[in-house]
């Protein structure tokens, strides 16, 4: 593959990995201006500055001119629900009525009802409808997305969707991360046997590793839900067996589910709507992230979460679309961006960073991508904007104008789709 080289770049950001940026850090980033990217392989492997088109102008390189553009890493959407079937638009009229999420779960509706439709799916039908799903996270610029099961709710169905995550994985450009989240709720067939439900899900554990069809371990801990001890035993059990660990914490009520980020080593605490000041300070501690999911806030028409007290506590953040089909049915990854400032009140390199580096961190993959570096994935986007702010405050547009995924240009917004 010849090298392909970027140039003709306003200003490059993200160039340089200090580590997860926590607290106020969130706000700063490297950048050059008039910039350009060589590319070998799949990897970067020079950045600079000034006219480099001359230098390489008799070689075999394959040239792309940025138009004076600017051009940011691939965005990681680190907290997605991909693998399901079918769509919940019934509960959408009880919602803006103002019944609550939960008591749509309670009543056989929201998480289940879904579990319903993903169990009579085949595999190739989550396939299909999944690589729509990540051609449209595209071309809004995401280039790895987190996936989490737990729509399955029993060992065939949890491993249908692990498997067709990890095909999707194989056959798109955009790379997925999985995320076993069986105790995601408790199956019809295990009503008012929770504890037995979560002893299955230690078993089938197991299995998850040997097939190497999960790298995360997550739970969704929540009043009604499964409660702080149930988490403690799934955690412990998953560790051993070398899985890394996220929870759903904190989106309805505080019941201590961030908080144990204290006993384990969580990578990160997702949703944190209703986190105290006693839990934001646990996590400050920690190396932990905070995944936030402004999209969830909009559609659930919840207060967002208290992004600047996390700031000012020293807590390191990212952002995710939470992309799922009842609290949040939207894959838009550049409206959630746009959100995270709208809703959050967090400034456009501070999402940047959020969904960029902090996000590498938050899917542990901080050494392949994440920045745009010597010796890094060549995974970046050539936005249509001439400075950053206007990507957040033009909201309905799309702004990607290039996605270059392992050197390949896998998108361009005059010719689509690339190989
Ligand atoms: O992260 N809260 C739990 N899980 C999802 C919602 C899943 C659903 O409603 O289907 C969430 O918001
Ligand atoms: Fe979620």
């Amino acid at each position: 593959m010849p090298k392909l080289i970027v140039y003709n770049i306003r200003r490059l950001y993200g160039i340089n990995d200090s580590g997860i940026k926590k607290g106020h850090n969130l706000n700063s980033i490297d950048y050059i201006d008039d910039a350009y990217i060589i590319c070998e392989d799949d990897k970067i492997i020079e950045i600079g500055s000034g006219d480099i088109y001359k230098k390489y102008s008799n070689e075999n390189v394959t040239f792309l001119d940025a138009e004076n553009k600017i051009v940011v890493p691939g965005f990681i959407d680190g907290h997605t629900h991909l693998i399901h079937a079918g769509s919940r638009e019934h509960e959408f009229i009880d919602k803006i009525k103002g019944v609550p999420y939960l008591d749509i779960l309670k009543n056989g509706g929201g998480i289940l009802s879904t579990v319903k439709k993903t169990r009579e799916a085949s595999f190739e039908e989550l396939y299909n409808i999944g690589y729509e799903n990540l051609n449209e996270m595209l071309l809004n610029g995401v280039t790895t997305v987190e996936a989490k099961s737990g729509y399955g709710l029993d060992l065939e169905n949890e491993l249908k969707q692990l498997r067709v995550a990890k095909k999707l994985n194989e056959d798109h450009p955009v790379d997925i991360i999985s995320t076993y989240l069986a105790a995601h709720a408790t199956p019809l067939e295990y009503t008012d046997r929770k504890d037995e439900y979560i002893d299955d899900c230690i078993k089938w554990l197991k299995l998850i590793k040997d097939n190497d069809l999960a790298i995360f371990c997550d739970i969704f801990c929540e009043e009604g839900v499964f409660d702080v001890n149930q988490a403690r035993k799934l955690f412990s059990e998953a560790l051993k067996l070398g899985l890394k660990l996220k929870i759903h914490a904190d989106e309805i009520y505080d019941i201590g589910a961030s908080r144990l980020c204290e006993e384990f080593k969580l990578t990160t605490v997702d949703h944190l709507l209703a986190t105290s000041k006693e839990s934001i300070k646990a996590i400050a501690k920690m190396n932990t992230i905070a995944n936030l999911l402004p999209f969830t806030s909009f559609s659930l028409s919840k207060p967002y979460a208290r992004a600047y007290k996390m700031i000012d506590e020293n807590v390191a953040i990212e952002i995710s679309s939470d992309f799922n089909p009842g609290s949040a049915p939207n894959n838009n990854f550049e409206l959630v961006m746009q959100l995270g400032a709208i809703g959050l009140k967090l400034t456009p390199v501070e999402i940047l960073n959020a969904v960029t580096i902090n996000a590498s961190y938050g899917v542990d993959k901080n050494k392949e991508i994440g920045t745009i570096e010597k010796g890094k994935k060549a995974d970046f986007l050539i936005l249509n904007c001439d400075n950053l702010e206007y990507f957040f405050y033009r909201m309905g547009k799309n702004h990607i104008k290039h996605v270059i995924k392992d050197s390949i240009i896998v998108y361009d917004k005059q010719k689509g789709f690339g190989k």
